[in-house]
């Protein structure tokens, strides 16, 4: 963040030695993601670069998934999904979740790694049932969605790469007889609704979009659960209020979202020279990439925005991306995050810090990889 506060500074926008531009403010960030004359890479822009993309299974269904793709295609695949991934069948996900956490949280150990033992299973239990995926796949579809999410980062290395393309094969071939099962057999899951509106989405499609709602929605919530912890055991006084007013958690979900996005960057080229204002001007075929912990920690639109306050007024996180693209779980993984919290500190009342979290090394997804606890 103070790396941040130093590019912020300087310009909304800069050239770096990479050759991209990379944007700081909140309002410019808000502003190119709605920008028509900005898109995504897409499938046709990796056949230029990149012409063997498809041979990685764990590359393929995230470049030919809504996240990569550009209108018309995105504008038809993203309705059919959003028909199915409603508000209602969120909503109703409330006594799922709730009862997953609790689960989870009596047989915590004493001494525990808040990561491995409440938030990676949870995303991952929630998910799976949302899709139909039986209980007893869930370890399994966790051990798969995490060798995949590095494909969301911009460097990987061979053996990274090489395992996320294993993981790919091996969910591809999952999600092809769930897929067939429940085309015979049709469930109340979301995987049986995209099945009923197949007739939007090639089976290609379908597949792709199936595996990113399992890989978008894990690693990212994972850190929402483990940030959002450490900032409130880290913060007695809040963790308290929090305890005893769960009423409150939308807005310490908010609030955590944007003190430490899960997400810290997404990437666009420019269609057409655009001018930025503060009379900078970026040509046509420009990468752009926009910094979202930056914009949300931007001074122009948060007074003191390094401090932790869930009471400011109007917290609109660009966590979550916008436009177009504007996350699809973005429901879901706040419900995670706002029933979970307040649950682990009543149930726990003495769950405390232990020894330092380390964080994981990676660019896009910001989070933790172990997060000592003690129940108490
Ligand atoms: C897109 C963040 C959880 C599904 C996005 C984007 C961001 C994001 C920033 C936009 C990317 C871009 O514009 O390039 C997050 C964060 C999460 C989270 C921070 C948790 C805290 C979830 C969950 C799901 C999900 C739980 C589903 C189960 C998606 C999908 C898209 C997306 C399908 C693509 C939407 C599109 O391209 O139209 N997410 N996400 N996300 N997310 Fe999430």
């Amino acid at each position: 963040y103070p790396a941040y506060d130093v590019l912020r500074a300087h310009a909304p926008a800069f050239l770096a030695p990479d050759e991209r531009w990379y944007v700081t403010t909140h309002a410019l960030t808000n502003r190119l993601l709605r920008d028509p004359a900005v898109r995504l890479a897409d499938k046709n822009d990796y056949d230029q670069f990149w012409p063997d993309w498809r041979q990685n299974r764990g590359v393929a269904p995230v470049v030919l998934s809504m996240l990569q793709t550009n209108p018309p295609d995105h504008t038809r695949v993203r309705r059919a999904a959003a028909a199915t991934f409603t508000a209602r069948r969120v909503a109703a996900m409330r006594e799922v979740i709730a009862a997953q956490a609790e689960e989870l949280i009596k047989v915590m150990p004493v001494s525990a790694d808040f990561m491995s033992s409440f938030a990676y299973p949870l995303p991952i239990g929630v998910i799976c049932a949302l899709l139909g995926v039986p209980d007893s796949d869930r370890a399994w579809f966790r051990k798969h969605a995490a060798d995949l999410t590095v494909v969301l980062e911009p460097i990987s290395t061979i053996a990274e790469m090489q395992s996320a393309d294993a993981a790919g094969r091996e969910l591809e071939d999952y999600f092809i007889g769930l897929i067939a099962e429940r085309q015979r057999h049709p469930q109340e899951d979301l995987t049986s609704a995209l099945v009923a509106s197949g007739d939007n989405l090639s089976g290609e499609e379908m597949l792709a979009n199936l595996v990113l709602l399992l890989v978008a929605g894990f690693e990212t919530t994972a850190n929402l659960l483990g940030m959002g912890l450490h900032l409130l055991l880290d913060r007695p006084a809040e963790a308290e209020r929090l305890r005893a007013d769960p009423e409150l958690a939308p807005a310490f979900v908010e609030e955590i979202l944007r003190y430490d996005s899960p997400v810290q960057l997404t990437s666009r080229f420019t269609t057409e020279q655009l001018d930025l204002g503060d009379g900078i001007s970026v040509p046509a075929g420009a990468g752009l990439t926009m910094l979202l912990g930056s914009a949300n920690r931007d001074p122009a639109r948060y007074d003191d925005p390094h401090r932790f306050d869930p009471d400011r007024p109007n917290i609109q996180p660009v966590s979550f991306g916008g436009g177009a693209h504007y996350c699809l779980g973005a429901p879901l993984a706040r419900l995670e995050a706002q029933v979970a919290l307040p649950l682990l500190l009543t149930m726990l009342p003495r769950l405390a810090l232990t020894g330092e979290a380390e964080r994981r090394d990676r660019l896009v997804l910001r989070g933790f990889s172990a997060l000592p606890v003690t129940t108490g």
